[in-house]
């Protein structure tokens, strides 16, 4: 491949078109670079939609070039993005680049959003600096065709075991963006902590929701609160999956109504890390009752399909309990007009017809267990894969990296990019995998700045498995594309490990 002309004397990097993350389908590198100035227009089509990509765009562009851009529907010297038919699919975009300008089409918004992530990464990083830069913004030349690969490319956000607020979770998912992931799964409740306002039961969050890991103050979104994050995860083409974690993990709802109990006694609340110690009753019909007003309400705030019903861990339900009150529980989900995700144990009892199964095993899973997931997934279950000891975003990157866990090993940057989503668990059958998703869980995890640090460098790589064609992955050179990244983490005030395993730049990078 062609590299681009380096232009001495700029400051940074010169943008490559190659060097996108995730790579793009197919890139066509030109000689000759768009320059953006003071009189470029970011010229949209009529529809609402691309307006608001427009102007999202703009939002970005604006701070650092110091440039008016105005979005508007006519004009000539620019950034168009417009809306046509096209063999792009539902995500997919090509974007042109050259001296008259570069031009993004797309057969959906969600195509236009993700072409205006590839132009980002098409410019100097310094342009996502929140104060006026010297320029110049050139926009690498060429053309790129993209769409990808699987339709299901996720992050998981604990925020039961600590707390994040909705202003951090947006950051979140302005990070997520930039990669093209388009699913935020929000783990909203566990042993530690219920963080989502439920009317019929108001003590979930209001008693539930008073602490975290660690004895903190912890909290929880309203109603109204969560509707912001759904709509802003809406806005960057995210959908959020909500997890309500079932029949397990349940202790802070347990500690809040006695009656959930089996012996009507309300434990206190927990603010350690032990796992497997809590269950629902599932005897009790009010369980049931809970679990119907719980999913009712919250399937009433998500726009999106899915909605997670856990199923990890059940250690304190028998395996007959599980399957009766996995029996009862997928109905209802589907009830309220959303389909069910699992974790993979759900696969043990009776996958409803449609539901999607989370794999989050290891390589030295039970052979039992991994043939439990296969016949499930012959049978139409469709498979999520984050497994643990790939893409686990809380593991630690080596012993001597300061925050995580290590349940699962140390999960360097290679390690969590160079693997095949389709052979991990080996028999599955064509089609089972419908993704891939990255989980953060925040046992050991206290604010944005750890979520960060464990985020980067590896979600751009779970991005990049989830978004990029098979024959892409390649290390070698995964690494020099992922290494340019930093200059842009950089600019947006990311932390960031610096791997030894990836060349980061010798200017600090
Ligand atoms: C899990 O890590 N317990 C899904």
């Amino acid at each position: 491949m062609k590299q681009h002309p380096s232009t001495p004397g700029l400051p940074g990097s010169l943008p490559r078109l190659d060097h996108v993350v995730p790579a793009p389908a197919s890139v066509a590198p030109s000689e000759t670079p768009y320059q953006i100035t003071r009189s470029t227009h970011i010229v949209v089509d009529d529809s609402p939609e691309t307006r608001r990509t427009g102007e999202y765009l703009a939002r970005i562009l604006r701070p650092s070039t110091g440039y008016r851009l105005p979005v508007t529907t006519h004009g000539a010297d620019g950034i168009r993005l417009r809306l046509a038919e096209g063999p792009f699919g539902a995500e997919g975009y090509r974007l042109d680049s050259g001296q008259g300008g570069v031009t993004v089409t797309a057969a959906e918004p969600a195509g236009l959003f993700h072409g205006v992530q590839t132009l980002r990464q098409l410019l100097p990083a310094a342009v996502e600096k929140d104060t006026v830069q010297p320029g110049p913004w050139p926009v690498a030349g060429g053309t790129v065709e993209d769409s990808p690969r699987y339709g299901w490319r996720g992050a998981m956000l604990d925020v039961s075991r600590h707390f994040f607020t909705v202003d951090q979770v947006k950051r979140f998912i302005d990070q997520l963006a930039l990669y093209k992931i388009n699913k935020l799964h929000l783990h909203l409740t566990d042993d530690q902590g219920w963080r989502i306002a439920i009317d019929s039961w108001p003590r979930l969050a209001t008693h539930g929701g008073s602490t975290e890991v660690g004895g903190g103050p912890g909290g929880y979104y309203t109603k109204a609160q969560y509707e912001e994050i759904v709509r802003y995860a809406a806005s960057r083409y995210l959908e959020v999956v909500p997890e309500i974690d079932l029949p397990g993990h349940t202790n802070a709802a347990l500690a809040s109504y006695a009656e959930l109990n089996r012996d009507g006694v309300a434990p206190p609340l927990y603010t350690g890390t032990e796992v497997g110690f809590s269950s629902l009753c599932v005897g009790k019909e009010i369980t049931y009752d809970f679990v119907d007003d719980v999913i009712r309400e919250l399937a009433a705030l998500t726009p999106g399909r899915y909605l997670h019903i856990g199923g990890d861990e059940a250690d304190s339900t028998s395996h007959e309990d599980y399957v009766k009150f996995m029996d009862r529980v997928q109905p209802v989900v589907a009830k309220y007009g959303k389909t069910a995700v699992g974790w993979h144990q759900l696969t043990g009892a009776t996958p409803a017809k449609g539901v999607l199964a989370q794999y989050w095993g290891l390589d030295s899973t039970s052979a039992e267990e991994k043939a439990q997931v296969v016949k499930a997934a012959q049978g139409g279950t469709g498979l999520i894969l984050s497994p643990a000891d790939r893409v686990y975003l809380d593991m630690k990157y080596t012993k001597d990296t300061p925050l995580g866990l290590s349940w699962a090993g140390y999960v360097e940057v290679r390690r969590s990019y160079d693997w095949d989503p389709e052979a991990y668990v080996p028999g599955l059958p064509a089609g089972a995998v419908r993704g891939v998703e990255a989980p953060l869980w925040t046992e050991a995890i206290e604010n944005p700045g750890h979520v960060e640090y464990m985020a980067f460098p590896r979600l751009p790589g779970v991005a990049e498995l989830g978004w990029s064609a098979a024959g892409t992955r390649d290390w070698e050179r995964y690494k020099v594309r992922l290494a340019a990244q930093a200059e842009r983490w950089n600019a947006l005030g990311i932390e960031w490990y610096r791997s030894p395993e990836v060349p980061w730049g010798s200017d600090g990078r």
